[in-house]
């Protein structure tokens, strides 16, 4: 099952994802950008299923962004829609896989309560599980999220600041900083994805548009993944030592 390049003790635990190019996708074909969403959800799933194969413990994807209300208010609308969709069609089977499915993000006016009642119901239906823990950031913005604990830590009084504070303050405080974070449809940023946690991730980025993103776009991207050398900052060593010795920065406050 495992593809026989990749080393089976160096799966990442946490791969992010920045599922990118569904409006060209769709717009190639000439179709509304819309129906590249659509297609994009059988290669979130796949892929979903794929990092769960390979034994990944945590995978998030970036669903909608805190700019992604800009777009025009149909596909905004569309959005909203699609993803209650999703999660009303897909938590059942995900949970008879004991997958944990969480959330990230800003839960402001705009997302409808409807949305936010179909977030809840998934995480409360599988907050006892023990495989993957899948998480979905919504309406989500890396700078929100640092406002939004630096809010919080003001409100709580407390005086002394160090990183933990801060990583304490995260929208989920036990997801683990992601090893990997993968972006598609050739676009070399960041887009306000997990600004904190993604201090010391290693970046890749593919070229191929989300919808066409499959199992072994996956595998070239933990191949490449394998083949880097994690420093955190030290002078390495031999590949693989780097990865169990570098420290988390957040445990250097
Ligand atoms: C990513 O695809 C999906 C979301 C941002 C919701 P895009 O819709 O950004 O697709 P492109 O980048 O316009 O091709
Ligand atoms: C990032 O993609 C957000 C999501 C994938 C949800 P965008 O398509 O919104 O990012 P930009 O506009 O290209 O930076
Ligand atoms: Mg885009």
């Amino acid at each position: 099952m495992l593809p026989s390049d990749l080393d089976p003790g160096r799966i990442p635990d946490h791969i992010a994802c920045v599922m990118d190019g569904n409006g060209r996708w769709a717009e190639q074909r000439n179709l509304p950008r819309t129906e590249g969403h659509t297609a994009g959800e059988q290669s979130l799933f796949e892929v979903l299923d794929a990092a769960d194969r390979l034994g990944v413990g945590w995978f998030t994807v970036y669903a909608f962004s805190t700019e992604n209300w800009r777009r025009p208010v149909d596909e905004v609308q569309f959005l909203l829609r699609f993803n209650e969709e999703i999660l009303l069609g897909r938590q059942q089977e995900l949970h008879e896989r004991d997958i944990r499915i969480r959330f990230i993000g800003r839960r402001d006016r705009r997302v409808p309560r409807r949305l936010v009642r179909r977030m809840d119901e998934a995480a409360a239906l599988t907050r006892d599980n023990t495989g993957l823990t899948f998480t979905i950031a919504f309406n989500y913005g890396g700078r929100a999220e640092l406002v939004d604990a630096v809010q919080r830590i003001v409100d709580g009084g407390v005086k002394r600041v160090t990183e933990k504070t801060i990583a304490r303050h995260l929208y989920d405080p036990e997801m683990p900083d992601p090893d990997l974070v993968i972006r598609t449809s050739g676009e070399y940023r960041i887009s306000n994805f997990l600004l904190w946690e993604l201090a010391y991730s290693e970046l890749v980025f593919s070229d191929v548009l989300w919808p066409d993103f499959g199992r072994e776009n996956l595998y070239e991207a933990i191949k490449e993944y394998q083949d880097r050398d994690r420093r955190y900052g030290g002078v390495g060593g031999p590949a693989g030592a780097s990865d169990a010795s570098g420290s988390d920065p957040a445990d250097t406050a």
